[in-house]
């Protein structure tokens, strides 16, 4: 049996040995363990919840396939040493095969720079069909950020945009907080001042993982909306500057931020990868960053690695712009865009914004039920 893809393939290799082919490549015999722990069985797992009933690290290191058989066409009937007979789709078997070790089987994020001519645009519904639902989701999950349009200006708005995809994480600033430019301002964004690209909350742990702003009123003609898609910077670093890639991923910074009633610090690299070597997570924020006491060889060329990293974050090669105006309400990952503003002049008039988090895996784990459910997404607006 083959993936619809045509990339992997099952075929028998002996009375005891299942193969997995990758078409063009490798050919190897599948793990008997690694099919032993993933019986489906009554006697294995629970069918409701789909957990096993028995920790597989006590399945003997030396399990073997016995026995072998095709019951039917996609199919096969194991019989392992330790007594245990299950059968196995082989459908199962190939979608789980043809993930690779860090994917989220999800739509893979597609990088973009400032050529990015057609923003990712939604017209809000607050009860949308399947398919807009997994149009918006595919568009977030590829391009890190989606605008939906006409979502009502009433205060609280966007925690209900914020539940429709998941789960509202609440800090110290509220579940939800106000952006405008007030007197004694806590923080730069409660002011009018330009705000350079940035992660948000690094300094606190986890990280919120998405973010979204709803403009309730913009009367000023400034306060573009700024987004840079930092897997984009970052690979562009790696493509070109590979040490100071490399330094970035793998010095700690110490992040921190303080008021009257908080105090809250983390560190983490400004380039986290995962244990593939594959982009994980931006944590940038050059107001709240501090590098650790280093030897001085050790500082200069994290220096020097910054500079490199945020010359091109604020490079306009890879950032967008565009005005929110009231009603509407971007939502972006937290985790790979950074995200600024211009500066604006609040003797225009009102400029207010609030904003909320939900976590980062609320999206994709929407995404996997809606595609369980057999939705078909349509298609997204996509306009400057
Ligand atoms: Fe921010």
């Amino acid at each position: 049996m083959q993936t619809p893809a045509g990339t992997l393939a099952l075929k028998v290799g002996g009375p005891t040995q299942l193969m997995l082919e990758r078409v063009g490549g490798s050919c190897y015999p599948i793990h008997p363990l690694w099919l032993r722990e993933r019986c489906r069985d009554a006697a294995s797992m629970d069918l409701k919840t789909q957990q096993r009933l028995a920790d597989p690290s006590d399945i003997d290191l030396d399990v073997k396939i016995v026995a072998l058989a095709q019951p039917a066409p996609g199919s096969f009937r194991i019989k392992f040493s330790d007594g245990h007979e299950a059968l196995f789709s082989a459908a199962d078997i190939l979608e789980e095969a043809a993930l690779a070790p860090n994917s989220h089987d999800c739509p893979a994020p597609q990088l973009w720079d400032g050529t990015l001519g057609e923003l990712p645009r939604a017209r809000w519904r607050a009860d949308p069909s399947e398919a807009e639902r997994l149009s918006w989701l595919q568009a977030f999950l590829t391009l890190g950020f989606v605008i939906f349009e006409g979502v009502p200006t009433q205060p609280g708005s966007v925690l209900k945009v914020g539940a429709m995809f998941g789960f509202t994480r609440e800090t110290n600033f509220g579940a939800l907080f106000d952006v405008r430019s007030t007197p004694n301002a806590t923080d730069l964004a409660y002011t009018s001042v330009s705000l350079d690209p940035h992660t948000d909350n690094p300094y606190r742990a986890p990280v919120p993982g998405i973010q979204l702003l709803h403009c309730l009123v913009n009367e000023t003609s400034g306060g573009l909306s700024t987004l840079v898609d930092g897997f984009a910077v970052a690979e562009s670093l790696r493509a070109h500057d590979p040490a100071a890639f490399a330094v970035l991923a793998n010095t700690p910074v110490r992040f921190k931020y303080i008021d009257a009633h908080a105090e809250l610090t983390a560190s983490a690299p400004p380039i986290e990868l995962d244990v593939t070597g594959a982009l994980k997570s931006i944590h940038f924020s050059p107001r709240l960053d501090f590098v650790p006491l280093f030897p001085p060889e050790t500082l200069d060329t994290y220096f020097r690695a910054r500079r490199q990293f945020d010359q091109r974050l604020r490079a306009p090669d890879f950032e967008i712009r565009f005005l929110l105006g009231a009603g509407d309400l971007v939502m972006f990952d937290n985790c790979r865009l950074l995200h600024g503003r211009t500066g604006f002049d609040p003797s225009e008039g009102l400029r207010h914004l609030q904003g909320c988090y939900i976590d980062i895996d609320g999206p994709r784990s929407l995404y996997r039920v809606l595609r369980r459910c057999g939705a078909q997404h349509g298609s997204l607006r996509r306009s400057a």
